[in-house]
């Protein structure tokens, strides 16, 4: 991924050097560039600013400067390649862990850090309609910062994070607070018995020592949903409210659906489709998909009329006491709020009456899908899944 960004403080960005992110850039998985905006203000003293028309406190930042900076971003890039620009601000929509996502998933951001009051809103209209540049204004949260660089400091951090191979272990992206819409539970670590220097010994909780997966994970789903309550009560409210599984309109596909069904497949597996080439041109078509209907059951969940999430199900054809659950759709913008979760309960939901296992498949890549499933009990099996490049995943029925 190329990442560009533009302050007049190159010099705060200097930690993107460090640990992870460092690593990244040194690793070439990372093209990050530094351009000072002082470089494209030509009076001698390099002036970025000016009083606000119309009065008021503060300056706001010049026009030209920042239109000659981001043309030169955008001609440094190949013909054609434009890279998404993200403004920070504490104007700005509340950057998400399902931002996070989508960001990534890009392959070229350009960041531009404001001080003062502000840029002079020209230079956005400039940055969409002249550059044809995707502008996003994104927000770290309720307060003020002086300026756009801590900002971008976090926002590369998260974002950068979830590209393959930055971080080695991909597990640990795997469990994490806020990437199905709940907070983490609270981990412990060796000694067992811990005695402060003020002399209390404090126990780790027993059911983390006794050995019992499924006793540990529902102890841990607890200790999430009471966290969450406690901390960040409008998360659970969010989980329940619009966009929940149960407030979208339910239907089981027909060939009617065939041509949406696909664009949401594109949709939520482009970065998939672009790595291991599944689906490749001649299988993703309409048509295709119509004719799985008729081997699968597929639901679709519709929020006003528009497809926002769908999976299907059907028995294993060479053994029918398993349960095999396929295509598991969420809406890119939909993401990041527990929806996966939901549907995937849902498709295990459908199995009928002796079902002893649970299959899914997946790219063995696919670490958003795959921290879902093993969240939910799924465990892969060792050895390549059903396609070239993809893991199956199974679970035991409760039933
Ligand atoms: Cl992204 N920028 C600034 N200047 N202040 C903020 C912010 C961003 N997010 C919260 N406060």
């Amino acid at each position: 991924m190329r990442i560009d960004v533009v302050t007049i403080f190159p010099e705060y960005l200097a930690p993107l050097d460090l640990s992870l992110i460092g690593r990244a850039r040194r690793d070439g998985l990372l093209d990050l560039r530094l351009h000072d905006l002082r470089d494209s203000a030509h009076d001698r003293h390099r002036t970025v600013d000016d009083t606000p028309y119309g009065g008021g406190a503060g300056m706001v930042m010049k026009p030209q400067p920042w239109a000659e900076a981001l043309d030169s971003v955008v001609a440094s890039g190949e013909e054609g390649a434009r890279p998404r620009l993200v403004v920070p601000g504490p104007g700005g929509v509340p950057f998400t862990q399902a931002i996070a996502h989508e960001l990534a998933a890009e392959p070229w951001l350009a960041f531009a850090c404001g001080r003062y009051e502000g840029i002079d809103e020209r230079v956005y209209e400039h940055a969409a309609q002249d550059l044809a540049l995707r502008v996003d204004v994104l927000s770290l949260g309720d307060y003020v910062l002086n300026g756009g660089e801590v900002a971008v400091l976090a926002v590369v951090e998260a974002v950068a994070r979830l590209l393959p191979g930055v971080i080695g272990n991909a597990e640990s992206l795997v469990e994490e607070s806020h990437e199905d819409g709940l907070l983490e539970y609270p981990v412990y670590t060796k000694p067992a018995q811990w005695t402060s220097a003020h002399g209390v010994t404090r126990a780790v909780p027993p059911v983390l020592l006794s050995g019992d997966h499924a006793a540990i994970a529902e102890w841990r789903h607890q200790q999430r949903l009471e966290r969450t309550a406690a901390r960040r009560p409008d998360l659970l409210h969010a989980s329940q409210r619009a966009g929940a599984l149960t407030d979208l309109d339910l239907a089981v596909a027909t060939r009617a659906d065939a041509a949406e069904l696909l664009t949401l497949t594109r949709a939520c597996w482009a970065q998939e489709f672009a790595r291991y080439g599944l689906f490749g041109p001649g299988t993703a078509t309409v048509e295709a998909t119509a004719a799985e209907l008729q081997e699968w059951t597929t639901w679709t969940f519709r929020a006003a009329g528009r497809l926002v999430a769908s999976v299907r199900g059907r028995l294993d054809p060479e053994d029918p006491t398993t349960w095999q659950i396929g295509r598991l759709m969420v809406a890119p913008d939909l993401q990041g709020r527990g929806l996966g979760r939901e549907l995937l309960a849902f498709g295990e939901g459908q199995a009928p009456p002796g079902t002893a296992a649970y299959w899914l498949n997946t790219g063995a890549a696919s670490e958003r899908s795959l921290r879902i499933y093993r969240r939910a009990g799924y465990r892969v099996r060792p050895g390549q899944g059903a396609h070239p490049g993809t893991v199956d995943l199974v679970k035991r029925a409760a039933r």
